[in-house]
This record gives C-alpha cells, sequence and structure tokens, in this order.
C-alpha cells in the first residue's frame, strides 16, 4: 500500500479546496536536502556542483538551487537566458548545447562559460574569443546507458567530440590561441563506481595530451531508484571512486583537477508530487482491464510515454478493498499509460490499489524531473498545469499559475 511521499491529508485538502488539479507540488526541504548532500561529498581539490538546469528550470527551483550555491549547466541560449533572466551570476553558469544558438557570443561575453560539443563549436569560439578559455565535452566511444534511449557515449551518439578528434582540436585551440581548461563528459544512466573506474584511461589519456585542463566535469546521470524494486546509482561511491582516481593522477602528474558533477535528476526528481483527480472508471470486461482515467497525462508528465519508467501512485480515500487497476492519462493516445511495465512504455501493467470512485484523488510522486519541463505541452489543448510549492515553514504557494486558455493560441496569426 503506498501513502504519498510528503503530502499530508490535511495538504491535499488545502490543494483541492485552492486550486483546480492537476498541480505539480515541490517541497523546498527535498530541494535543499538534495544540494546539501552533494555539496557535502568530500573532495581533494574542491569540487562544483552544478545542477543539470534541463531537467526542471522552474524559477524558484533555479533561485533555492542559487542560494544552496550551486552552479548551473545550460544545455541551450534560452536555458542560459532563462537562469540569467532569474537573476543568477553568468559566472556560475556555463553553456554545453547541442547547437549553437545565435546568442552563444553575447552569452560569453557576459560572463557564461562555453564547453565546445563539437569542432563547428570550437572553431566558432576561437574566431570569437581568441587567447580566451573554453571547455570541451568529449565522447570517449565506450558506451553507458540501461537503454539506448538514453546513452550519451559511444559510436552510436553525436554528443561530444570523438575522442580520435584530439588533434584537430589542439590544432583548432593552436590557431586561435585558446585555452582549454575543461573536460566535460557525460556517459548517460546507469553509471556505476566499476564503469568509471574501468573507463579512468580514456580521461587521463586526454588530460595528459592537453595539460592546460584544470577542471574535470563529470556529467550527471545518475540513476535514481523509483520505486522498491529498483536500484539507485551509489553517487558517493562513484564520487570516491573518481576522486581517488585524481589523488593519484595528481601524485603521477603534480597537477590538481578541480572536479565537477553534473546531476539534474539526483537533485529534483524527488522533490515533487503531482496531485490529480481519477476523472473516470471503464473496463474492457471482466477477463481484461479496469483502466482509471485521471485528468493529467503525458502533457503534464511524459516520462512513462518516453521511457516507461514506473513512479508510485496512492488513491486518497478510506477504502480498505483492493482492486488492480491500469491507470492512463487523459489524452487522446494509446501511449498516454501512467502504470506501463518498467522501460516498456508500451505495454500495460496493473497494480493493486485502493478502490477507486470517481473524483478520487490521486498523488504521484517522484515527478520532478524531465516532467515538467519536458512535457508534450498543450496536446490536446490542455493548458499547462499549476506549479505550488511547500516552503519549509509548511506553507503552499503558487510559483506558476495555470496557464490561461488564450495562452495555448496567443501567437496564432488569423489570415482566414
Ligand atoms: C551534459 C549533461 N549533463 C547532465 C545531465 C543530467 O542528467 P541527469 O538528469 O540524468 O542527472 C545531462 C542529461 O541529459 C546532460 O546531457
Amino acid at each position: 500500500m503506498n501513502t504519498p511521499r510528503f503530502l499530508t491529508s490535511d495538504m491535499i485538502s488545502h490543494i483541492r479546496e485552492n486550486y483546480q488539479t492537476p498541480v505539480y507540488v515541490y517541497s523546498e526541504k527535498e530541494l535543499q536536502e538534495r544540494a546539501q548532500d552533494l555539496l557535502s561529498f568530500p573532495s581533494s581539490f574542491g569540487h562544483t556542483v552544478r545542477y543539470a538546469m534541463k531537467a526542471n528550470p522552474q524559477k524558484n527551483i533555479l533561485k533555492i538551487f542559487d542560494q544552496a550555491w550551486l552552479s548551473f549547466d545550460a544545455s541551450s541560449d534560452f536555458e542560459a537566458l532563462r537562469i540569467l533572466a532569474a537573476g543568477i551570476s553568468p559566472d556560475k553558469v556555463q553553456i554545453s548545447s547541442q547547437e549553437l544558438g545565435n546568442l552563444a557570443k553575447e552569452l560569453v561575453e557576459s560572463g557564461v562559460f562555453f564547453v565546445a560539443t563539437s569542432l563547428h563549436q570550437l572553431e566558432f569560439f576561437g574566431k570569437n574569443f581568441p587567447w580566451k578559455s573554453c571547455g570541451i565535452r568529449v565522447n570517449p566511444g565506450v558506451s553507458s546507458g540501461w537503454f539506448a534511449k538514453i546513452s550519451t557515449w559511444g559510436a552510436n551518439s553525436s554528443f561530444g567530440i570523438w575522442h580520435e578528434k584530439l588533434d584537430e582540436i589542439q590544432d583548432i585551440a593552436q590557431k586561435y590561441d585558446i585555452t582549454l581548461i575543461k573536460l566535460h563528459f557525460h556517459i548517460g544512466s546507469e553509471n556505476t563506481p566499476e564503469s568509471w573506474v574501468a573507463s579512468a584511461e580514456h580521461w587521463f589519456e586526454i588530460l595528459r595530451q592537453i595539460e592546460t585542463i584544470t577542471i574535470f566535469d563529470m556529467g550527471g546521470g545518475h540513476k535514481m531508484a523509483i520505486m522498491p524494486d529498483e536500484k539507485s546509482a551509489d553517487l558517493e561511491a562513484i564520487w570516491n571512486a573518481v576522486s581517488e582516481k585524481f589523488l593519484n593522477f595528481y601524485e603521477e602528474t603534480w597537477r590538481r583537477i578541480h572536479l565537477e558533477m553534473e546531476p539534474g535528476k539526483y537533485l529534483v526528481i524527488n522533490s515533487c508530487s503531482m496531485v490529480v483527480e481519477i476523472q473516470d472508471i471503464v473496463d474492457t470486461g471482466k477477463d481484461w482491464y479496469t483502466f482509471l482515467k485521471t485528468n493529467s497525462g503525458m502533457n503534464d508528465m511524459p516520462r512513462v510515454a518516453m521511457y516507461g519508467v514506473q513512479e508510485p501512485l496512492s488513491i486518497i480515500n478510506d477504502s480498505d478493498e483492493y482492486i488492480d487497476y491500469a491507470v492512463v492519462g487523459h489524452c487522446c493516445e494509446s501511449s498516454d499509460i501512467i502504470t506501463s511495465k518498467l522501460y516498456d512504455a508500451e505495454s500495460i501493467e496493473v497494480r493493486s490499489f485502493k478502490k477507486a470512485s470517481i473524483w478520487d484523488i490521486l498523488v504521484i510522486d517522484w515527478v520532478g524531473a524531465y516532467n515538467a519541463s519536458m512535457a508534450i505541452k498543450n496536446y490536446n489543448s490542455f493548458p499547462e498545469s499549476w506549479e505550488l510549492l511547500l516552503r519549509e515553514s509548511g506553507e503552499i504557494i503558487e510559483i506558476r499559475k495555470r496557464e490561461n486558455l488564450v495562452d495555448i493560441w496567443r501567437n496564432e496569426i488569423d489570415v482566414m
């Protein structure tokens, strides 16, 4: 039997009385605790915790992390602009983007740190900022990731400069007299202390060849166990294994490398629960399924449809009776399933729930990462949902209003 992770029944009643479901509710305490966890990791030569804001760019989350002394990684010009608009200092921001956007030059001029993720981007940096410093993202050619969709290393991945192109990297750096000071990796999910140790020679080889590098950014992608039978990456063990390698590297070379980690999910995933309502119950006969239809779905929470992740669900009522249900979203789309098989987004799985009625509340936990930010926004013209913040004091406040219906078509031009 599930109970919500941090929402009490009083909070749920308050939310129901004051807002229209569906609503995302973030916990300030969870966000702060996660940030403190990572900042307290031991490090021989100092370390930086850089929040991968793509996981959730809500202004207030950015500000909470800013106040907690985190730095930030932006994956596009627009993300970088968003963070600067939140009032965060450019010297805490790096941009490592798949696309070289039109505003990259202005961003670097304003003090944002640039990581080139392709030779073309490195050329751009050299041409515009000769004699300055930047980072490079390298694909070391070893694959990680527990399934192909989230692998960001290896020959199948377009992320980063292929490891065999170090000569070209150095030629560009020399041509423009730029200094490469940061090596940036992101290996995708399911990385373990063993996989990091096994790949150590790949990064040290690059560090030996490019002697100007003083910072190693190990990216994010640490698996977070959501359901009881899943296993989280042991981030502290990964960190210790990597730190030890860098201590050995120091003994060998006298180079002190500053470590950075760049998690997204780890910092935000468990900080958010979604409060939705059961808006219908239908079945496909006694041998098949009874479906609970909710008033939210892939337009608010796309991670199930994209990756087949499972999230803990709690029906809020006083029933003692338990029934097997499949839970689905409200979008007119067969992939809008909320209880899919693990990592098999297209297959329905039933789970045992308290006997539900229409209008019961359902709380979906662990939805803080890659849901609000990756939402299949406005599909079926559903407006973006409310976002609330549960303050440390216990007060619940609005941090984003429910989208106004006219906002959905505001930019359409009526030519008929
Ligand atoms: C460069 C980079 N850093 C960090 C992250 C964050 O990954 P996660 O949220 O899985 O920790 C990503 C995710 O795609 C990434 O591409």
